[in-house]
């Protein structure tokens, strides 16, 4: 189990194959986000069609509602949903920074009001992997301090220092052996801190190592040093995840510095605002030339809504306000991120990763439409 065989290597990029209780995944992937039990507009059976692999749960969404008993009481995530493929669900760290209200930090975790109902909730490190046991993902992940961009070094390098006292504890109380519980490296962009924070967390030799602490604010003149200097760093033979990331140049920078997993919430969110991604960049369909355009969003792509619909059709339904709009907007973007990795595994595994990618970037920046 949590096997991860490495097929092809290009430079630094790699195509792998990794091992869950559910399946087989491969990568690099892209994880679309199910914060509450449900990527947002997107039936199970259409994630299946376009290509998912593993869907990404939140634990501070689930436990304050439904609760991590219920969804227990289907048998976990898989069961809940009715999605059967592999799941990871995140730690709620990250989500009670950007979501709680007055949180307030001790050794022992986090306190802070519930977003629903400002209801006072706790959660530790104890708490988040008894909550992820009860979801029944595939691979969990340790309850960390993501620190807000800009924090100053002192606060970045106490935070990371309590951040593996909770991942030891996290592990302490782990019970299930059919979940792999990922390390959290942070760090800030502070190659010094991410180096202390990397000394610190391998020994505890996690079937996985998780990059967090990025895309806060920062530049991606910061970003990606601060993530080729981490995976550079992180073992070999273990899957890489760069969390909350990303944007499709993102994704394709992340591989070719050797990151094997993502995550983001951009393909649906920016879907449900009217945009679709393509290789010649983002398309604005909220903008006037679509209305009367009779090609699909995107010439190159397979989804449902490129083979069945025009970018004219979709935004009549945009302007009328019609729900089937965001859903297959959201399906397009999930659609396009999934071909970009298995553009980009294709090329890894035929030793032409960076001038697929430079092509790419070309085209993509070339201009907006
Ligand atoms: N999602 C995006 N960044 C992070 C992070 O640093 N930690 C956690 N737990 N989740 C994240
Ligand atoms: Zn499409």
């Amino acid at each position: 189990m949590f096997e991860f065989d490495i097929q092809y290597r290009d430079g630094r990029a790699r195509v792998a194959t990794f091992q869950t209780p559910r399946g087989q995944v491969q990568t690099p992937m892209f994880m679309p986000v199910g914060t509450q039990g449900t990527v947002k507009g997107i039936s199970p059976q259409e994630l299946l069609e376009i290509g998912s692999q593993m869907i990404l749960g939140n634990t501070y969404h689930l436990m304050l509602r439904p609760g991590e008993k219920l969804v227990e009481a289907h048998g976990g995530l898989p069961g809940f949903t009715a999605y059967p493929g592999p799941f990871l669900t995140d730690s709620g760290g990250f989500q009670v920074m950007s979501l709680g209200h007055m949180r307030k930090i001790t050794e022992e975790g986090v306190t802070f009001k519930s977003h629903l109902d400002g209801s006072a909730v706790n959660l530790t490190p104890e708490r988040s992997i008894g909550v992820q046991e009860a979801l029944g993902a595939d691979v969990i992940m340790a309850f960390d301090e993501c620190p807000p961009y800009p924090a100053d070094r002192e606060y970045i390098r106490r935070s990371l220092e309590r951040t593996i006292r909770w991942l030891e504890r996290c592990q302490a109380v782990k019970t299930r052996d059919d979940q792999a519980l990922f390390a959290i490296v942070q760090g800030g962009v502070h190659q010094d801190l991410r180096q202390q924070s990397l000394d610190l967390t391998l020994p505890f030799g996690t079937p996985g190592f998780a990059i967090g602490g990025l895309a806060v604010g920062e530049s991606k003149e910061e970003m990606y040093p601060a993530v080729a200097f981490t995976a550079a760093r992180l073992p070999e033979n273990k899957p890489r995840y760069l969390m909350g990331v990303g944007h499709p140049e993102d994704l394709v920078a992340g591989i070719a510095l050797g990151v094997d997993m993502f995550d983001c919430v951009y393909p649906t969110r920016t879907g449900r605002f009217g945009y679709a991604l393509t290789d010649d960049g983002r398309l604005n369909m909220n903008s006037s030339a679509p209305r009367t355009q009779l090609q699909p969003l995107d010439d190159e792509c397979d989804c449902y809504a490129c083979r069945h619909y025009t970018r004219a059709y979709l935004a009549h339904l945009i302007r009328a306000e019609e729900m089937l709009a965001p859903r297959m907007l959201s399906l397009h973007n999930l659609r396009y991120l999934h071909r970009l990795v298995e553009r980009a595994r294709g090329a890894i595994a035929q030793g032409t990763f960076q001038t697929w990618a430079e092509d790419w970037a070309r085209r993509y920046f070339r201009q907006a439409i």
